[in-house]
């Protein structure tokens, strides 16, 4: 039926378009991330200030208001809103809920007189919007803003698709963090991970242990240039969001379909909660600050012992955060653990025997299942970095692959659903090129064809283990990375190239037109204010 309609339009369209064109150029549609299907048909829709946007009805508000405020900031046009039919010059925006379509899934239709966005479901209209923004001229200086007619039908591959943030080596302003955000929905993109504490700072306000703000939030200096240093810069640096900013970013977030997933990572990476709550670590005497340098992690940092006040603190702090964070996910960390100090300490020995456990690993796995149970109390769905495959984590904990993306398909044969942001491909933070002059990650060059390239699905999994990956995220950690220009400047254009990764139909990936199209959307980023890497523009 669908197609059916489709194929009307065109050749309606063509019909229409034909004389009224009288042979104009328009220049072909450079969408990204690629639709699952384009038809570009004859004649062109102009927007101007008389063009009005019709909708109405539940769940269209996002997405209008989204389209009027993009239109009015990149263009300077204030579109009306009507709820009454036009017979032309009109943007209509309409949901047709459609049980079987997949969350996401829109079609849009161009014509001479009238533009329809259909959304099968809420957030599909507001993707079908995001495609809307990309077919108006990007360099236009004019008041008529002329559309390609053009018919397309399109869904999202992959249900996760995220980027995640570092905010504890820097931290960013609020504002800063709604940009990315919109970063985020303009690649139609879905989930933003929070990565709010780690042992350099713990970033999120807590009303039941207000120590980790006063004495976890602030380190006393920081390291300078690439680790290990040339020295510190004896400067105190540090900072949190409040309740309040936590749930204006969560409240901007929902209006874009961006799902805030929050972490905090634990037992490990956890020098910020020691140097407020010593008694929760394995060496309780001894004082502990945020750590003032990068890379702290096997025999540097301490970590978490097991005892009843350390999970009953957990219990709170993860309570708090989701008493601010609604959504589904809730990111426990698990990473990096130094089993050592869990080797050292005769009162993890004692818990070990107390609970019949031979190997540390065990205590990892009894961190991971205690706070597994806070969270799940909740209903919601515990996610961890990819050493809970490696330590027995419940089955229903979803790991994110970062140190290989092979052992994504281990953990599915294991029965763990999992999100895919292996390092060689999706972490953001390390060079662009070879000769990359700004300080990045210096042991990793991950260049945007590199990122391109990369397939979330693994050779070796069977047909009805694929859908067991439920998608993948890039990674933006913030050593090297203190400004939001700086952040802008790693994540755009690889973001856009991980876009096509997670959305678009492997058969439709091809990286020649991915670097046309680059051309396109280099100007969008000027019109979005962004401070992009341009190794990739061409000369005009
Ligand atoms: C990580 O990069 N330690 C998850």
């Amino acid at each position: 039926m669908k197609r059916f309609r489709m194929m009307l339009l065109t050749i309606l369209f063509c019909v229409m378009g034909t004389n009224m064109i009288m042979g104009q150029q328009m220049p072909a549609p450079q969408i990204i991330p690629e639709p699952v299907s384009v038809q570009v048909v004859i004649g062109k829709f102009t927007v101007n200030p008389e063009t009005v946007i019709r909708a109405s009805g539940a769940g269209v508000d996002n997405s209008v208001n989204y389209l009027r405020e993009y239109i009015s900031n990149c263009y300077g046009l204030s579109l009306e809103q009507s709820k009454k039919k036009a017979k032309a010059n009109c943007i209509v925006l309409e949901i047709k809920k459609d049980k079987k379509a997949v969350e996401g899934a829109y079609s849009l239709s161009v014509s001479p007189h009238t533009i329809t966005i259909t959304g099968y479901n809420e957030s599909g209209l507001f993707y079908g919007v995001q495609t809307l923004i990309q077919l108006l001229p990007v360099d236009s200086k004019d008041k008529n803003l002329n559309i390609q007619a053009i018919v397309i039908e399109d869904e999202p591959r992959f249900e996760y698709r995220g980027m995640h943030l570092d905010v504890v080596r820097h931290i960013f302003p609020i504002e800063y963090i709604k940009k990315y955000i919109d970063y985020i929905a303009l690649h139609k993109m879905n989930y933003f991970h929070w990565h709010l504490t780690d042992d350099q700072g713990w970033r999120m306000e807590s009303k039941s242990h207000p120590r980790l703000n006063e004495y976890g939030a602030y380190r006393e200096s920081t390291i300078i240039g690439v680790f290990p240093g040339t020295g510190v810069d004896h400067t105190r640096y540090g900072g949190y969001y409040t309740i309040e900013e936590m749930k204006e970013v969560v409240e901007y977030a929902t209006k874009r379909y961006v799902t805030v997933v929050p972490e905090i990572d634990v037992p490990g990476h956890s020098m910020a909660i020691l140097a407020a709550y010593p008694e929760f670590g394995t060496e309780p005497d001894k004082e502990t600050k945020p750590a003032t340098t990068w890379n702290i992690y096997n025999r540097q940092n301490n970590v978490l012992a097991p005892r009843e006040e350390t999970f009953q603190f957990l219990e709170d702090v993860f309570n708090e955060l989701m008493d601010v964070f609604p959504g589904k996910y809730i990111h426990i960390g698990a990473d990096e653990c130094a089993f050592m100090w869990w080797k050292q300490d005769p009162l993890t020995q004692q818990f070990m025997k107390e609970h019949n456990m031979t190997d540390e690993a065990q205590v990892q796995a009894y961190f991971s299942k205690r706070i597994h149970e806070t969270v799940s109390k909740r209903g919601r769905v515990a996610l961890g970095w990819d050493e809970i495959i490696d330590h027995d984590a419940p089955k229903d904990m979803i790991p994110l692959v970062w140190r290989d993306a092979r052992s994504a398909a281990k953990a599915v044969k294991d029965g763990y659903y999992v999100i895919q942001t292996p390092m060689k491909y999706c972490y953001l933070n390390a060079k662009q090129r070879e000769d990359e002059k700004d300080i990045t990650y210096p042991m990793a060059m991950t260049s945007i064809d590199k990122v391109y390239g990369f397939e979330l699905i693994p050779e070796n999994l069977a047909e009805d283990e694929q859908s067991r990956i439920l998608g993948g995220q890039g990674c933006m950690w913030t050593e090297y990375y203190e400004s939001p220009e700086r952040i802008d400047y790693s994540v755009l254009p690889r973001m856009s190239a991980l876009s096509e990764v997670f959305w678009s139909r492997k058969e439709n990936r091809d990286l020649e037109k991915f670097k046309v199209k680059l051309q396109s959307q280099f100007l969008r980023y000027d019109l979005w204010g962004a401070h992009y890497c341009d190794f990739e523009r061409r000369a005009r």
